[in-house]
Order: structure tokens, then C-alpha cells, then sequence
């Protein structure tokens, strides 16, 4: 239960301030247990294609225009979420890969997104090497956990793009979070990928992190004409409960033109269907986080 037992009118009958949650407001949360000063949510699903970069980037970008400070971590050899915000992976001075090897303090390899209005701690395919280098090394799935150390003073929300697998890469941001958002398109064998990662989680909360909570199941790329999606989608809700974001993501097509523009969807068609679902995702993610919104934008 999200709310440590409160009434839900203690949460959210504080007065409203401009861009932070209110003291009041942080004061309830630390009493129910729930931390949102740089809170820590790691974007995971060992399936690729599901929307997860999708999400990380559009995400961050929704809490940053609703005035919140936000890191996006690109923890994917790939790339895509540092391309996706406009930064250009083949130029980095330093990325991930340099922080989780030690080689670079955190705040030096992060860089402003060009185009929006985050930080972002880029990665490229020099990560490949860092996942090998970090078998034989000293605490390798606690690398980003000690990088993140003192980043929640600078931030309130730290968003971790994964990679598609249960890796070393993502068992460090399963350590490192507070929160897992799993991206699920609704389909045929979406169900049994979600027991393996459930199974996942379980076992790093009883071992390396006991604070991880499910943030929120996430349907993307969803097609109400689908049959099979709408049975899908209600099986979901029948197993996970309120575990699912009711904010789900349609299936739209300037969500995949974006990236390829460097662009988060807000910035590239404000509105369109996937800028308005991502939006209202942030709304929800920030109100399961205890927080009263005070947009900005
Ligand atoms: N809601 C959506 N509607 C249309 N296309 C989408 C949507 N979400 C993601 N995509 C596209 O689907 C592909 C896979 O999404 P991506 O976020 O990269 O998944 P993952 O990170 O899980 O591999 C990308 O080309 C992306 O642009
Ligand atoms: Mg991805």
C-alpha cells in the first residue's frame, strides 16, 4: 500500500507551491515511508521493443516541463535515450561506462540535454566493455548505486533507461533504485516475460535491495482495436491491480518519430496523443509519489 496507511486527503490537502513539493507535502511522505527527494526509478523489461527508452526519455521530460529537477541515465549500450533527448552518442567525453568503471566522477560525465530541459549521464557502446569489465571488479552490481550517492540532494527524480536483459548493467539499476516502471505492450507473451521480471525483482529485494517497490506496470503502445490487447490488457489489471498506471500509452506514430529528431515528444508535436499520455503519466507518477502538481508548463 503506496501510502503507508494515510488518508488520502492528508496527502493532497497541502497548499500547492510552484515547483517543489511542498515541506508539509515532504514531511507526510517521510512519514509514510515514501522517498521523494531523488527518488531513483529504473525503466526495465529484459524484452526489447516494449517502449522503454520511449518511456525514460518522455518521462523525464514530462517531469522537467512540470517543473521538476530530473537526471535521465542511459545504462543501455545502445544509446537510444541519449540520441532520444538531442545528444550525440558518438561524440561523449565521458559517459556510463566511466563512472561505472570508476574512471570518472558522476557530475563531470553528466551533460545538459541540448534540447530540453533535464541532465542526462550518457552512455554508447564503450558500456559493452564496461558490463565485461565489471565481472571481475569489487562491488560490480553496487557501481551505480555508489555513483548515485549524493545526486539525490541535486535532484528529485533520476530516471534509468535498461537495457534489454537481465545484465549486469540492469541488476546494477535494480540495486540503485527505489522504483521499477515496467514498459508492457499487451501482448500474447507479455504476461510470462513480466513473471521472470517479477521473479527478478523479488530476488534482488530479499538480497541486495530491500527498498525496491514496483513503481507501476505501463501499457505502451496500445491499440484499443486489438482484441487480443483489450483481453490482455484486462487480465493486467485483474492480476496487478493497482500496480498499473491507469495513464496508458497508445500506439502514435510522432512517439517514434522523435527520436530520430533528437527531440522528446513534447517538444516535437506537444499535441499529439503520445505528448498528452506521457504528460498524464507524469501527473499519475508524481500523485503515486505523494506529490500535489504544480505544473509550470
Ligand atoms: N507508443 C508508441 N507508439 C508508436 N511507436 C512507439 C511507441 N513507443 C515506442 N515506439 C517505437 O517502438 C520502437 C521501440 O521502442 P523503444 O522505446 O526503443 O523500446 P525499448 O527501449 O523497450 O527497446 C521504437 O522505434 C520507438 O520509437
Ligand atoms: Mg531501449
Amino acid at each position: 500500500m503506496r501510502w503507508g496507511g494515510l488518508p488520502r486527503f492528508l496527502i493532497f490537502s497541502f497548499p500547492r507551491h510552484r515547483n517543489r513539493q511542498s515541506v508539509p507535502g515532504r514531511l507526510v511522505n517521510w512519514i509514510a515511508g515514501i522517498n521523494t527527494m531523488g527518488r531513483i526509478v529504473c525503466v526495465a523489461n529484459q524484452k526489447g521493443g516494449v517502449g522503454k527508452t520511449t518511456t525514460a526519455v518522455n518521462l523525464t521530460a514530462s517531469l522537467a516541463s512540470l517543473g521538476r529537477k530530473v537526471l535521465l541515465v542511459d545504462i543501455d549500450p545502445q544509446g537510444n535515450a541519449t540520441m532520444g533527448c538531442g545528444v550525440n552518442k558518438h561524440e561523449l567525453q565521458s559517459s556510463t561506462c566511466d563512472v561505472l568503471l570508476g574512471e570518472q566522477k558522476l557530475q563531470a560525465a553528466i551533460t545538459r540535454s541540448p534540447t530540453a530541459d533535464f541532465d542526462v549521464l550518457p552512455a554508447n557502446s564503450d558500456l559493452t566493455a564496461a558490463e565485461v569489465g565489471l565481472m571481475s571488479a569489487p562491488l560490480r552490481e553496487k557501481r551505480l548505486s555508489l555513483a548515485l550517492e549524493g545526486a539525490d540532494e541535486r535532484y528529485e527524480f533520476i530516471i534509468i533507461d535498461c537495457p534489454p536483459s537481465l545484465n549486469m548493467l540492469t541488476l546494477n539499476a535494480l540495486v540503485a533504485a527505489h522504483g521499477v516502471l515496467i514498459p508492457l505492450q499487451c501482448e500474447y507473451y507479455a504476461l510470462e516475460g513480466l513473471s521472470a521480471l517479477i521473479n527478478t525483482i523479488r530476488q534482488i529485494q530479499s538480497s541486495r535491495n530491500p527498498n525496491l517497490k514496483i513503481e507501476g506496470i505501463l501499457r505502451t503502445m496500445h491499440d484499443p482495436r486489438n482484441r487480443l490487447t483489450n483481453e490482455v490488457s484486462a487480465q493486467l489489471m485483474h492480476y496487478f491491480k493497482n500496480h498499473v498506471f491507469s495513464t496508458i500509452i497508445p500506439r502514435n506514430v510522432r512517439l517514434a518519430e522523435a527520436p530520430s529528431h533528437g527531440l522528446p515528444i513534447l517538444l516535437y508535436d506537444s499535441n499529439s496523443r503520445g505528448a498528452v499520455s506521457y504528460l498524464a503519466l507524469a501527473s499519475e507518477f508524481l500523485q503515486r509519489n505523494g506529490q500535489t502538481l504544480n505544473a509550470t508548463a
